[in-house]
C-alpha cells in the first residue's frame, strides 16, 4: 500500500526578526490557523522562557521554532503535545550532531554533563475560539545550536548551567537541516497522538529518554515545594515521585536533579 505523505510542518515561515515566534503562532491561531504552521526564528527580540523568564539567543545562532497543534488528546494527557516536541528534537539532534541528550522532566534536553541544551515552551489557548475542531496548543522550542560556545559566552548567572550543539559535538551544526529532521521526526509522533496505543507508544520513549527518573529531585510548586526520588513517568507524561509520605504524581512543577540519576 503506498504511504500518504503527512502533509504537517510544511507551512514554514521564516523571520529574520520576530518577538517571538510562540506569541506569532497564538495569534495565528485565534485566527483559524490549521494544526502544523510553523514559524521559525533567526531572532527572538521578547522570546519566551517558561515560568515567566526571557528565553535569549545572539542572532542566527540558535534555532528557535514553534509549531501550532491541534489535537484530539483528552486533557488529561496534554502534556504528550509538548513532549513530542522535546522526544522530535532527541531524534533530530542524534541523526544531525551524534549528540544524544537527556530529557530532564518535563521538558528540557541536557547535554552530557547535565548542562541545558534545549528548552520547550507549550502555551495552550483553551479559551479562545475553536477552529478545525480542536483547540490549538503552540510548543515552541529554543535548542542551543552554536550558542554558547563556552562559558565565556554566558551571563554570570547562567556560567556552568548551558551548553550548545557545537561545544557538545564539537563541530558546528547546521541549523536548517536540524529544522528540517525535527518537522519529519514530529510528523509520525504528533500523528499518534491521536490514539491510547500511540500515546502509550510516546510516553513509553519519554520514559526511556527521561534523566530525571532515578533522580533526588525538588519539586516546585505553586503552593511549595517537595523532595523525593523521582521513579516514573505515567502514560499521561506526569512525572511520579517517591516521598517518605507516598508516591506523588506530578503534572505540572518545576524540577531541581539534587543528585542525577546513576
Ligand atoms: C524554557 O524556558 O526552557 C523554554 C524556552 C522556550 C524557547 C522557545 S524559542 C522558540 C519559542 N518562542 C518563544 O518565545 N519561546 C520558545
Amino acid at each position: 500500500m503506498d504511504t500518504v505523505p503527512d502533509p504537517s510542518f510544511t507551512d514554514i515561515r521564516w523571520f529574520q526578526s520576530i518577538d517571538s515566534t510562540n506569541r506569532y503562532l497564538l495569534d495565528e491561531a485565534r485566527g483559524g490557523a490549521p494544526h502544523g504552521v510553523v514559524a521559525v526564528a533567526d531572532h527572538q527580540l521578547a522570546g519566551r522562557g517558561r515560568l515567566g523568564r526571557r528565553w535569549e539567543a545572539p542572532a542566527g545562532s540558535n534555532l528557535l521554532v514553534s509549531v501550532l497543534l491541534r489535537l484530539g488528546l483528552p486533557p488529561e494527557a496534554r502534556h504528550l503535545a509538548s513532549a513530542v516536541v522535546g522526544l522530535a528534537a532527541v531524534d533530530a539532534i542524534i541523526a544531525e550532531s551524534g549528540v544524544t541528550p537527556g530529557i530532564k522532566w518535563p521538558n528540557d534536553l541536557l547535554g552530557a554533563d547535565g548542562r541545558k541544551l534545549a528548552g520547550v515552551l507549550a502555551e495552550a489557548d483553551l479559551a479562545g475560539p475553536q477552529a478545525h475542531g480542536y483547540p490549538p496548543i503552540v510548543v515552541g522550542i529554543g535548542i542551543n545550536v552554536g550558542w554558547p560556545l563556552s562559558d565565556a559566552d554566558l551571563p554570570g548567572d547562567l556560567v556552568g548551567t548551558a551548553t550548545s550543539l557545537q561545544q557538545e559535538a564539537g563541530r558546528p551544526v547546521d541549523r536548517s537541516a536540524l529544522l528540517h529532521a525535527l518537522l519529519a521526526a514530529l510528523g509520525p509522533r504528533a500523528t499518534s497522538l491521536g490514539t491510547p496505543e500511540g500515546r502509550a507508544e510516546q510516553a513509553s520513549d519519554l520514559r526511556r529518554r527521561c534523566v530525571t527518573i532515578g533522580s533526588q529531585v525538588r519539586v516546585e510548586l505553586a503552593g511549595g515545594g517537595f523532595e523525593g526520588m523521582a521513579t516514573d513517568v505515567t502514560d499521561e507524561g506526569h512525572l511520579v515521585v517517591a516521598t517518605g509520605s507516598g508516591s506523588r504524581t506530578v503534572v505540572a512543577g518545576d524540577v531541581l536533579h539534587l543528585r542525577p540519576a546513576g
